[in-house]
């Protein structure tokens, strides 16, 4: 693990979401742990201000911050930040803290370029970088949109869900358009799923029905694990429980289909095909 020496393009991943609370820091969790377990060395990118992938992947410091990052946005300036994780070899973090929400709107026209600029070339010695967003589409996450190749849109199966999850692959479409040519979507993971009860079906139904090639296959069930597992700092893939091990079945399925998604844009579709809008409100 970690001793290949040649730098290449990592895989990079956003994980947003319009809403709070659905499940974005525990997906990219889940997919972190997914990778780590694969023996690819991950960089996890905390852009919330709450900091909440931050306190499970547990780091060794947080003297430097995405806060102090994105300030500064010298190009590279990301490897100053840049920690191993308490989850051990594999899994480094570049840690957020509260303050980020105040350093977080710097005046220009291309503040958006921040955290692009500041991780230019400290990537490359990682296989997947994933970076988790704050609960809005602001320009915290228009930074991450603008320095990543791959988005993943997360919701739970609520009311809110398909307005959510439309709002946040428009985002993806309107970063595309500005600064970031490459970038495509993943596609929308539904968590916290409880497939018995009918609203939740309904729910599922409806974003399937609006969204059929972007909707990812498997949902992530409603399991406390993940929560234990978050509590005590360790991947939900080295928790032991039924509940934890369903959990890190669907985060497998996941993180292949962020890995495919990668190797289709490297093998010629480079350029993305548009979000297929269109096929919401035909069906
Ligand atoms: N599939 C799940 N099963 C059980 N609990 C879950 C699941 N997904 C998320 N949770 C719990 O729900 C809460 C919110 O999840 P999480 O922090 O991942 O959401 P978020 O979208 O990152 O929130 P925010 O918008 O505040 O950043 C957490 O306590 C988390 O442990
Ligand atoms: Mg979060």
């Amino acid at each position: 693990m970690g001793e290949r020496s040649t730098p290449h393009a990592p895989v990079t991943c956003a994980v947003i979401a319009q809403k709070g609370g659905v499940g974005k820091t525990t997906t990219l969790l889940g997919i972190a742990g997914a990778a780590w377990e694969r023996g690819l060395r991950v960089l996890v990118v905390d852009l919330d201000p709450q900091a909440n992938a931050t306190a499970a992947l547990d780091p060794v410091s947080t003297a430097y911050t995405t806060s102090d990052v994105l300030a500064d946005a010298r190009p590279g300036v990301a490897a100053d930040a840049i920690v191993r994780s308490g989850w051990g070899l594999g899994v480094d973090v570049l840690p957020s803290e509260r303050a980020l929400e105040h350093r977080a709107v710097p005046e220009g026209r291309d503040s958006t370029l921040r955290l692009r600029l500041a991780l230019e070339g400290v990537i490359d010695h990682y296989d997947l970088v994933l970076v988790d967003c704050p609960p809005s589409l602001g320009e915290l996450t228009r930074n991450a949109l603008a320095a990543v190749r791959l988005a993943l849109v997360v919701t739970e199966p609520s009311f809110f869900a398909l307005p959510g999850a439309a709002a946040a692959l428009e985002s993806i479409e309107v970063v595309r358009g500005s600064n970031n040519l490459v970038l495509r979507p993943v596609g929308v993971v539904v968590n916290r799923t409880r497939p018995q009860t009918t609203e939740h079906a309904f729910r599922l139904d409806e974003l399937r029905t609006a969204y059929p090639d972007l909707v990812l296959p498997v949902t992530v069930p409603d399991r406390t694990a993940l929560q234990q597992a978050q509590g005590a700092c360790v991947p939900v893939q080295s928790w032991r429980s039924p509940g934890a091990a369903e959990a890190a079945e669907a985060y497998e399925v996941i993180l292949d289909a962020v890995l495919a998604r990668a190797e289709e844009a490297i093998g010629g579709l480079a350029v993305a095909p548009a979000i297929g809008f269109s096929t919401g409100t035909d069906a």
